[in-house]
């Protein structure tokens, strides 16, 4: 039987929209109404420290609109895992967070964070959430992963697309990519994988073996300007079927 790639749409920069004039428009659960009848597997949201785009009443509305999972990524700190606690979505992803950086610039040092990231992640142990954290494809980051009992990764692919961008290095991220999937599925872990990924770039991730999920956000609502919500997610959907090896 064919591989499926699980699809998760982040709908962030619906709302980053909206808040740019502080209005009401464009709303994040028609977005998220319209992810789900694309077919998307899951809808993620980045509730940030600033709240620069979605807050904690999209969250409430979008948990409220959709019966497909939810993914949320927050920071680990206390705030935000209260924030899920409360609102329990199917999925937390666990991402770093700088107030300064102007997106999610790379993977959550587990090494060096590793004591708090154990304190954080006892408050989960009752409740009915997958945990995921966003790594670097790199062996001691798994290694640590494994350590905290942490069962889901997805793998940072910034670096992978902005080698893309760039026509330089590209072999090498991806490379990186590939075998820290095969050394996490020795591990264990389940794998997904994010961040910068497009149209045109996306079929080299989609070909790695044993990458479950994937979260694609930015280029989608950028994309849909042009094309509209679903189609572009239609598209993006197309593409991966056609690049499952
Ligand atoms: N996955 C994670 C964990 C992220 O933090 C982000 C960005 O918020 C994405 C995926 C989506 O990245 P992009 O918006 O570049 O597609």
């Amino acid at each position: 039987m064919k591989r499926y790639i699980r699809l998760g749409i982040n709908i962030d920069h619906v709302a980053t929209l909206r808040n740019a004039r502080g209005e009401n428009y464009p709303e994040v659960t028609q977005a998220a109404k319209i992810v789900e009848k694309s077919g998307a597997d899951l809808i993620t949201v980045h509730v940030r420290e600033d709240r620069r785009h979605i807050n904690e009443k999209d969250l409430g509305d979008i948990l409220n609109v959709v019966s497909i999972p939810v993914n949320l990524e927050i920071g680990a700190n206390l705030e935000m895992v209260k924030i899920a606690i409360e609102y329990k979505p199917k999925c937390v992803c666990f991402v770093p967070e700088k107030r300064q950086e102007i997106t999610t610039e790379g993977g959550l040092d587990v090494v060096n964070n590793f004591d708090k990231l154990k304190k954080i992640l006892k408050l989960f142990s009752s409740n009915n959430i997958n945990v995921a954290i966003f790594i670097d494809p790199d062996r001691d980051q798994l290694i640590a992963t494994q350590k905290l009992g942490v069962k889901t990764i997805e793998f940072h692919t910034g670096s992978y697309a902005n080698a893309f961008i760039k026509k330089n290095n590209v072999e090498l991220e991806l490379k990186k990519i590939t075998e820290s999937v095969a050394f996490a599925k020795k591990l264990g872990f389940s794998c997904h994988a994010g961040h910068g990924l497009t149209y045109d770039n996306v079929s080299s991730i989609v070909a790695i073996d044993d990458i479950l999920e994937l979260n694609i956000g930015h280029f989608i609502i950028a994309n849909s300007i042009f094309d509209g919500l679903e189609s572009s997610i239609l598209k993006m959907r197309k593409i991966i079927s056609k690049a499952i090896k």
